[in-house]
C-alpha cells in the first residue's frame, strides 16, 4: 500500500506498481538483476512471483531471499505439453501479472499460452536475433567464425525466438574464446538490458502491435531500439 500511494502522488493520477511475474529454470541471474532494479527504485514495478519448472533452480533461492512468492511446476507431473501449459497458465493467472518475464525459462510455450499473454510477455535470448534461434548459441557463433555476438530482449510470439526485438546488446568474440567465456560476456550485458526493458514496459512506453515493437509510439527496427 505504501508503494501504491507514493506512486499515485508522484504521477498525480491513479497508477500503480506493475505486477511482474518471472519464469525461470536455472541460476536466475537475470531475475536477480530485475529484483535489484525494483529494490533500487529503477523499475516501477514489483516481482509478485517466480515460477520454475525445476525444483533445484538457484533462482528460487534468490526469489525467497527477496521475499518473493515462488512456485515449482515440474514437467514430470504432466503427460503432455498441453496439460503442462494449461496448469502453467492457471498458475500464472493467479498472480495477475501485468508483465511476464521469461528469464532463462527453458521450455517452449504452446500457442494458447503465448496468445493469452500477447504483448505482455518478454524473453531474453543469448544471440543477436534473428541469428541463432534455439540452443547452443555461443558455440554456434564461435564455430561460424563470428567476431561479435550478444543478447536480444524480444516480445514473445508463437514463433520460437521470433518475436519482435526490443533491445539488443553486442559483445566481441575474441580468437580462442570458449563458449563459457562468451556466455559470461553476454550475461553481463543481459543484466543491464533486461532491467531497462522491464522498466520501459512498467512506464507504459513499450507496446507490441501487429507484430512490431513500439517504444514511445515509434516502431522499432529489426534490431530493436538503436541509438546511432
Ligand atoms: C540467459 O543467458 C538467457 O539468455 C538464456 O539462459 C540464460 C539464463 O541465465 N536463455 C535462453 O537460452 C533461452 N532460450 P540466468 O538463469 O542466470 O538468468
Amino acid at each position: 500500500a505504501g508503494h501504491h500511494s507514493m506512486n499515485d502522488r508522484i504521477n498525480g493520477q491513479m497508477t500503480s506498481m506493475k505486477r511482474i511475474l518471472v519464469l525461470i529454470s536455472g541460476s536466475g541471474s537475470n531475475l536477480q538483476a530485475i529484483l535489484d532494479g525494483c529494490a533500487g527504485g529503477k523499475i516501477a514495478g514489483q516481482v509478485v512471483g517466480v515460477i520454475s519448472n525445476k525444483a533445484d533452480a538457484y533462482g528460487l533461492v534468490r526469489a525467497r531471499e527477496a521475499g518473493v512468492a515462488t512456485a515449482i511446476l515440474a514437467q514430470q507431473q504432466f503427460a503432455s505439453r498441453e496439460e503442462y501449459d494449461a496448469a502453467l497458465l492457471a498458475l500464472m493467472a493467479d498472480y495477475q501479472p501485468d508483465l511476464v518475464v521469461l528469464a532463462g525459462f527453458m521450455r517452449i510455450l504452446s500457442a494458447d499460452l503465448v496468445r493469452h499473454f500477447a504483448g505482455r510477455m518478454i524473453n531474453i535470448h543469448p544471440s543477436l536475433l534473428p541469428k541463432y534461434q534455439g540452443l547452443h548459441t555461443h558455440q554456434r557463433a564461435i564455430e561460424a567464425g563470428d567476431d561479435e555476438h550478444g543478447a536480444s530482449v524480444h516480445f514473445v510470439t508463437e514463433e520460437l525466438d521470433g518475436g519482435p526485438v526490443i533491445l539488443q546488446a553486442r559483445v566481441p568474440i575474441f580468437e580462442g574464446d570458449s563458449a563459457d567465456e562468451v556466455a559470461a560476456r553476454v550475461q553481463v550485458q543481459e543484466h543491464s538490458i533486461y532491467p531497462l526493458v522491464v522498466q520501459w514496459f512498467c512506464e507504459g512506453r513499450l507496446q507490441m502491435r501487429e507484430g512490431s515493437a513500439f517504444l514511445d509510439g515509434k516502431q522499432l527496427g529489426l534490431a530493436g531500439y538503436a541509438s546511432e
